[in-house]
């Protein structure tokens, strides 16, 4: 499908792997509309999408924050593809990791997320025109990482949310790709990782997360390993 005139949600758009997709989202001609938490990240990130042109709005919404993900979502007159993506990280040895550290990252990756696939789950069915939800979960959706048990269970957690609600709305023409990518090059784990050689660019990558927007809607693509080259 074209994405001329279809309205796609980013969640985590400020940086990193969510700016790069709301770019490509917007170079393939989509009205954006993109969330994160940081309004001076946000205020910069609106920089970036003006030099690009193009039809998008963003605004300060935590994914966390049950009630205020539904009442945008809910306001939205259309909604084709969600790119469920904000997410957090950390690295640290199981001895050193506070049982809070994994609440904290449940908090964003799984609850988060399930709060913002839900509701958009909702208006989609509502609207009747089916729709899609892309998942950004991890290549640690699909094998364990030392030092990071907690994003792997978070993102192993996401990777079960989307196989079970994509079999319950099988019959609604909502679809669900679980998207698995190995390092990118973003500062989730602090600064420098943007200049990592080893992980994939977030451009290049976002490129496949449009490719998969713009199948037709009889195809769904459940799960999208994907893994840099160089390691
Ligand atoms: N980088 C990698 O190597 C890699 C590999 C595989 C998968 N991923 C996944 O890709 C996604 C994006 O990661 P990234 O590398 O681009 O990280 P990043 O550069 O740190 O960006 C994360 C984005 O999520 C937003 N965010 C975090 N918590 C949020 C919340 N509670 N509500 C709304 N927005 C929130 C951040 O904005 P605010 O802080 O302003 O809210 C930011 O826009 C994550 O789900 C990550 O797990 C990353």
């Amino acid at each position: 499908m074209s994405l001329t005139n279809k309205t796609v949600l980013v969640t985590g758009a400020s940086r990193g792997f969510g700016l790069a997709i709301a770019k490509a989202m917007l170079t393939a001609e989509a009205t954006v509309i993109g969330w994160g938490r940081d309004a001076k990240a946000l205020g910069d990130a609106q920089q970036t999408l003006e030099a690009i042109g193009g039809s998008f709005t963003l605004d300060v919404v935590d994914v966390t924050d049950e009630s205020v993900v539904a009442e945008r979502i809910a306001a939205l007159p259309r909604l084709d593809v969600l790119i469920n993506n904000a997410g957090i990280a950390r690295c640290r040895p199981l001895f050193d990791t506070p049982t809070q550290e994994l609440r904290n990252i449940l908090d964003v990756n799984v609850i988060g997320a399930f709060n913002v696939m839900r509701e958009a789950a909702r208006l989609m069915v509502k609207l009747g025109a089916g729709g899609l939800m892309i998942n950004i979960a991890s290549d640690a959706a699909v094998r364990g990482i030392g030092n990071m048990a907690p994003y792997c269970a978070s993102k192993h957690a996401l990777l079960g949310l989307g196989r079970s609600v994509a079999q319950e709305l099988r019959n609604t023409g909502v679809r669900i790709t679980t998207f698995c990518p190995g390092g990118i090059a973003t500062n989730i784990l602090g600064p420098g990782g943007e200049d990592n050689p080893h992980a994939m660019d977030p451009d290049e990558l976002a490129a496949s997360v449009v490719q998969i927007a713009e199948l037709s809607a009889r195809i769904e693509v459940q799960e999208f390993l994907v893994l840099p080259m160089s390691v």
